[in-house]
């Protein structure tokens, strides 16, 4: 039985009591190594030459830049290419990475895309790596220590795609191999997933759904009956993939998303967007053709065959508006999030002159 892996939000309270791991204490080589990049960083800065590729940014030193950053964030002009935004792209950069991780957001296309890597894989010639895990994203200590190492000893080229929060390799002294990822419009994301719990897709029939208490609410009574399932903590989902694996991550707070997009700045060569991609893959074939080289018309065959349409969860009605407003107004940081991701694709889009 396959499992969309946000279905284990049912396990959402059990986790809080893993143990905190917060490294309060610098040791003296992470000291050495935070005064480089700091100082790195400042020099990076001061020559304003922005096309280094986006490792130079510094966790210390964005923090608080990233604050300004993203209480501008409504302004709608204060994104442009900077530090901040770890752009432009080096695309001399990008075209020589060799190990990608694709942490796959449940319910954003991650099917498509997955079909298409699956056909690029054969045409490029390299691994497209699945975990047969599909139900687990939250690891402990060990479990990240293991998955760590599972990557480790992978041989570059690849792709390594699972369902999993982002996890820090540096924490196990490893290197971070770069991520890619797909998110959608929050709310859609939620109703897609909310009728998929119930009814599943064309291609996987929910057993679950059969049994569930509430199968024949509908999206809108949840929210306007105040229903667990579509709180403001229960549909805290697309943050936590990119925060990672502090418990802190999936309680929503303007720290779990600092910490996500500041991820996204420094440890993803690109994130897209599923309403628009196609311009998502016309970005991945231009910045990794390594991978990517041919990704727009592996997708179409893809579409031709008919199968995106079997991804599409069944049964799905649409929100009334006051269910709207009240699920945006719960899911603030995750919209904030969004537009953060798209804003930054305008900009890679603007780069490469695809606008
Ligand atoms: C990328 O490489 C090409 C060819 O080696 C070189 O001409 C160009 O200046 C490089 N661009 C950057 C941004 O380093
Ligand atoms: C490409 O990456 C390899 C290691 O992954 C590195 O040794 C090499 O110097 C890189 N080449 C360029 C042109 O950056
Ligand atoms: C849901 O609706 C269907 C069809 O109206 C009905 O057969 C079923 O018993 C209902 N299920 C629940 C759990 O209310
Ligand atoms: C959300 O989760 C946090 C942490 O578990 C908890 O403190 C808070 O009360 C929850 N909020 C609601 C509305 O349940």
């Amino acid at each position: 039985m396959v499992y969309d892996i946000d279905s284990d939000r049912y396990n959402y309270h059990h986790n809080s009591k893993m143990p905190r791991l917060r490294r309060i204490f610098l040791s003296p080589s992470r000291f050495l190594l935070t005064v480089a990049t700091i100082s790195a960083f400042g020099f990076y800065l001061y020559t304003s030459n922005l096309t280094a590729n986006s490792r130079f940014v510094d966790n210390g030193v964005l923090d608080r830049r990233l604050e300004k950053f993203v209480a501008d964030d409504n302004t709608g002009d204060s994104m442009d290419f900077k530090p901040e935004t770890g752009l432009p792209l080096d695309l001399n950069y990008t075209r020589n990475i060799s190990k990608l991780i694709f942490n796959r957001v449940g319910k954003c296309g991650s099917r498509s895309m997955v079909h298409t890597i699956d056909i690029l894989a054969r045409k490029n010639n390299f691994p497209n790596m699945k975990s047969q895990v599909f139900t687990q994203k939250r690891l402990n200590e060990q479990e990240q220590a293991e998955f760590v190492a599972e990557v480790d000893v992978l041989d570059p080229p690849y792709i390594y795609n699972r369902h999993i929060d982002y996890v820090d390799f540096s924490r196990f002294g490893s290197e971070q191999p770069y991520g890619i990822n797909l998110i959608r419009d929050p709310l859609d994301r939620t109703i897609s997933f909310y009728y998929y719990t119930r009814f599943g897709d064309a291609t996987y029939q929910r057993e679950a759904g059969a049994t569930m208490k509430d199968l024949n609410q509908t999206f809108d009574e949840c929210v306007l009956f105040d229903k667990e399932e579509c709180s403001t903590n229960n549909t805290f989902r697309i943050i936590p993939y990119f925060c990672g694996q502090d418990d802190m991550c999936r309680v929503p707070s303007r720290w779990a998303l600092e910490t996500a997009i500041r991820h996204v700045v420094k440890d993803y060569v690109f994130v897209g967007i599923l309403e628009d991609f196609e311009n998502t893959l016309r970005i991945l074939e231009i910045i990794m053709p390594q991978f990517f080289g041919g990704a727009s018309e592996a997708y179409s065959t893809i579409v031709t065959k008919g199968d995106v349409q079997s991804f599409k969860s069944v049964s799905r009605k649409e929100p009334a508006e006051v269910a709207t407003t009240i699920m945006k107004q719960r899911m603030a940081y995750e919209y904030e999030f969004y537009d953060f991701v798209k804003r930054r694709m305008e900009l890679i889009k603007k780069q490469l002159h695809l606008t």
